[in-house]
């Protein structure tokens, strides 16, 4: 397995380019499977998930031609409306084909996802969803089992704000017979960027970006031209590095507005941050102040920037609270922190941090997308070198790190396994 080797104690200085967002690509690309007629994309990041997704749509007949981040997808010829467990197991976002092969084919065969690293994650309110809009629901063997001769509109009101799930029913709704409601819906950039692609593609959507939905379904979607909207947890990260590492670095095709929340509490920290229209300055030259944080929906303080600021606030002036109110799990990256020098408690959903001058290089492992990146910026401000093991899990949602802190002064390296020492 690659590791990232992170010599630590350099400031970071110059400009990068943010790219387009894992979590806005991988439901547009379920959406390809709308229409009958080519999906043109640019700014896709080059990402492990978006690979998986790929491979997932093409194993249904999906024909795909990629060039660098523009991709064209044609689901034409789709014919098996299925994805299968090994897929679905390496990819919780695959659940995301669901609403759209119901709402086009009628048919769906879904893996179940397992559970993850950072939770239990179930599916029942995109279950539910559905199932209010008409469709035979079965689970067995791990699958679920959906049919629907056409979905109907209904009014449907999730228990809690989910992300996918609005996604799942909203791209569901936009081929239903009559009008949907979606309330309680999730108002993420990501999903008004896929809500964005569903009108070029011909839906009828009002409401967009905030927390009611109202669809009025079309007998059918043609094909569109979108580009991707940028990363906002890749720019985040980012910030933190810098905030963390201390330096001057210009973050290039960004969308300030959708990281109010996270810029609000860097500059509570003591960052100078400076707003353009599509880029971002972030300057840092002292110690940051202990900030707490309490994660929630879009548009307060996002779940997937709570590793990279618990590594923010290990290194900071005073103590501060974490608190993590979405995912059931999401601190398996503070065990890791403590082996670098960390001084983080953890009770119940709340992580205690009390900021220490340095902390000290060692090996550590990653668990999960947000928990590696936490590990990075850790080693990036650590005396001597970090070795973080496992880093498949940030290849999943970072578009080649490595190349991107190096280019602003980091010393960072991919030791490959199998090259058996230095990359
Ligand atoms: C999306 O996951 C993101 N993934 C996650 O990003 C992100 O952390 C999360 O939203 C929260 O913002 C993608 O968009 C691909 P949820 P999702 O449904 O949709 C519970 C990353 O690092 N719930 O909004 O799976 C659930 O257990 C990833 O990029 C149910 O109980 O999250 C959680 O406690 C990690 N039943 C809460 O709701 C359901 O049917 C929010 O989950 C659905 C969700």
């Amino acid at each position: 397995m690659d590791k990232l080797a992170i010599e630590g104690g350099r400031t970071l200085s110059g400009e990068v380019r943010i790219s387009g967002a894992k979590n806005a690509a991988l439901p547009i690309l379920c959406a390809s499977l709308l229409a009958a007629e080519p999906v043109n994309l640019e700014n896709v990041p080059d990402l492990k998930d978006v690979r998986t997704m790929l491979a997932l749509l093409e194993q249904m007949g999906m024909r795909a031609e990629t060039s660098g981040g523009a991709m064209s997808l044609d689901a034409t010829h789709v014919d098996n409306p299925v994805a299968p467990y090994e897929l679905v197991k390496t990819m919780r976002a695959s659940i995301l084909v669901l609403g759209p092969l119901l709402a086009r084919f009628g048919t769906a065969t879904v893996s179940l996802p397992g559970g993850c690293a950072i939770g239990a994650r179930p599916v029942d309110q995109h279950i539910r969803g559905l199932q209010a809009m008409g469709a035979h629901i079965e689970l067995a063997h791990g699958y679920i089992e959906a049919r629907a001769t056409r979905l109907k509109g209904a009014h449907i009101v999730t228990d809690m704000i989910t992300v996918t799930g609005t996604e799942n029913l909203l791209m569901a709704a936009v081929l239903a017979d009559g009008e949907t409601v979606l309330e309680n819906a999730a108002r993420e950039p990501e999903v008004g960027d896929l809500a964005h692609l569903l009108v070029a593609m011909g839906a009828k959507i009002d409401g967009i970006g905030t927390d009611r939905l109202v669809i009025q379904g079309v007998e059918k979607l043609h094909g569109a031209y979108h580009t991707v909207i940028a990363d906002r947890i890749e720019a985040g990260t980012f910030l933190c590095a810098v905030a963390a590492a201390g330096g001057d670095v210009t973050l290039r095709q960004v969308r300030p507005h959708t990281l109010d929340a996270v810029i609000s509490k860097l500059r509570e920290a003591g960052v100078t941050i400076e707003e353009g229209d599509d880029w971002l300055r972030v300057r840092m030259n002292r110690r940051p102040h202990a900030v707490a944080v309490r994660t929630s929906e879009y548009p307060a303080f996002p779940t997937d920037m709570q590793a990279q600021f618990m590594a923010l606030n290990a290194i900071a002036k005073g103590s501060a609270q974490v608190v993590e109110t979405i995912f059931e799990n999401r601190f398996m990256h503070v065990q890791e922190l403590n082996r670098l020098g960390a001084h983080i408690t953890v009770d119940g959903n709340t992580a205690f941090v009390t900021g220490m001058p340095a902390l000290s290089g060692a090996t550590v492992m990653a668990t999960d997308l947000r928990a590696s990146a936490s590990l990075v910026i850790a080693g990036l401000c650590a005396q001597g070198e970090t070795l973080v093991d496992r880093i498949y899990h940030l290849d999943r949602g970072y578009d080649r790190m490595e190349d991107k802190l190096t280019r602003i002064g980091a010393n960072v390296r991919r030791v490959s396994a199998n090259a058996g020492g230095r990359a």
